[in-house]
């Protein structure tokens, strides 16, 4: 399925069509709807959602969603939602990329995906799920759904194209996709190979922070973020629609390409966002800001000010503070983050982290530049300002502690020597 390119902005009520006058003016479910289609309502949050954070949109299609066989369970037990296992260690983490697969084995985004860590759950509606994926194959004759959270997908290696019910986000690294809960898709590989994370947002849909002080642009531009316009494929055989639900996989038989959706109108929608876009903010005095001034997007929670989750990305920038120790601060957070790479080196590591590898320090963990990193910027020369560049690390932090699940805590990629990259930092005190 081809794209027909984006709209742009973020949230916004958009209107696309493929055959002219699909979509019925002033209503949204007319008797009969233009070319013989269905009308069927997709909605993002409770219908009495407050006006601002109310998300629905309406699609046009070929046949309703509810065409397709009975589900049954589908195995891939590396996905999963699992994350009570047992006790959390407190122990900082910090995995290498996961490997690829094999290159006689064909695996597709679904398989290829890695369960690493999470919180909360699709049940309470609240948490998050992180996983890794490793592919080489695109999806074939399958169709996906996750009716447990809002996906936030981050390719590290390889591009995607994502071919969805309401239209074709094509992402590449640098770049993330988000895939609202609920709308079915089918992961294509350009490249033929692909890594990167998917953060399963079981809350509040994600949305731009808002700026206080900082007024009314900045951060994450809302015009940057593009929606697609509708694109849609007419194909009938034997296909099968995978569904992730209850923390579960299940796939039903299917006779026909669910991306059948000819327009569709509304703010409940598919999205894509270049990092390279992100307007980076810092000091340009002394010291530097609380990482939250790196925010892309948040899903709140209940208490305000609090996040469910925070994406937060550390893109290339200007370090410029006088009398300040440039690179990020020790520092021990009532929030948890796990890490990852997406490009180039990342500045409080001296080496380790490499792109495609992970973190985790979880709550009151205490973590912070190696002893390398902590030695060259305690004695650089402040009067020039440093440039960090070639570079996109990220974050996804969350207001309850990230449990590893079994797997990634045993797994082979697993670099269980980390903590030794503090273990040289001696004591300079002298009194
Ligand atoms: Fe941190």
């Amino acid at each position: 399925m081809e794209s027909n390119g984006y709209q742009s902005g973020f949230g916004n009520e958009f209107a696309t069509e493929v055959v002219a006058g699909t979509l019925p003016v002033g209503r949204n479910s007319p008797q009969r709807v233009a070319h013989g289609l269905y009308a069927e309502q997709l909605s993002g949050t409770a219908f009495t959602a407050p006006r601002s954070h109310n998300r629905r949109s309406w699609l046009y299609r070929m046949r309703p969603a509810a065409v397709h066989g009975s589900f049954q369970p589908f195995s891939q037990p590396r996905l999963h939602n699992d994350f009570d296992a047992g006790p959390v260690n407190p122990d900082q983490m910090r995995w290498d990329p996961l490997p690829m697969p094999a290159a006689d084995a064909r695996v597709d985004f679904v398989d290829g995906l890695f369960t690493m860590a999470g919180n909360g759950g699709p049940a309470a509606m609240t948490g998050i799920g992180v996983h890794l994926y490793a592919a080489n194959a695109s999806m074939d004759g399958r169709f996906f759904y996750d009716a447990d959270a809002e996906l936030l997908v981050v390719p590290q290696q390889g591009r995607l194209h994502i071919a969805t019910e309401l239209g074709v986000l094509d992402v590449e690294p640098q770049e993330i996709a988000v895939i609202p809960r609920g709308v079915r898709f089918r992961v294509e590989l350009p490249d033929g190979a692909a890594r990167g994370y998917v953060c399963e947002n079981f809350g509040a849909l994600l949305r731009l922070p808002d700026l206080g002080p900082i007024g009314s642009n900045g951060l994450a531009n809302p015009r940057d973020f593009l929606t697609p316009n509708a694109a849609c494929e007419d194909l009938e055989g034997d296909f099968e629609l995978v569904a992730k639900f209850q923390g579960h996989l299940w796939r039903a038989d299917i006779g026909h390409s669910p991306l059948d959706v000819v327009g569709w109108h509304g703010n409940y929608a598919p999205y894509k966002y270049d990092l390279r876009r992100f307007n980076t903010i810092g000091s340009i005095s002394y010291d530097h800001p609380d990482p939250s001034i790196f925010l892309v997007l948040h899903s709140a929670s209940d208490t305000p000010g609090t996040s469910n989750m925070d994406f937060a990305i550390f893109p290339p920038r200007w370090l410029v503070a006088q009398d300040t120790f440039r690179p990020p601060w020790f520092h021990r957070n009532i929030a948890s983050e796990f890490m990852g790479l997406i490009h180039g080196a990342y500045d409080a590591k001296a080496e380790g982290f490499v792109p495609g590898g992970a973190s985790l320090h979880n709550c009151m963990t205490g973590h912070g530049p190696d002893a390398a990193t902590f030695d060259k910027a305690s004695h650089a020369d402040l009067s020039k300002p440093d440039v960090v560049q070639d570079t996109m690390a990220f974050m996804f932090e969350a207001r309850a502690v990230i449990r590893p699940t079994r797997q990634a805590v045993e797994a082979g990629h697993r670099q269980r020597g980390y903590q030794d990259c503090w273990t040289g930092l001696g004591k300079h005190f002298k009194a």
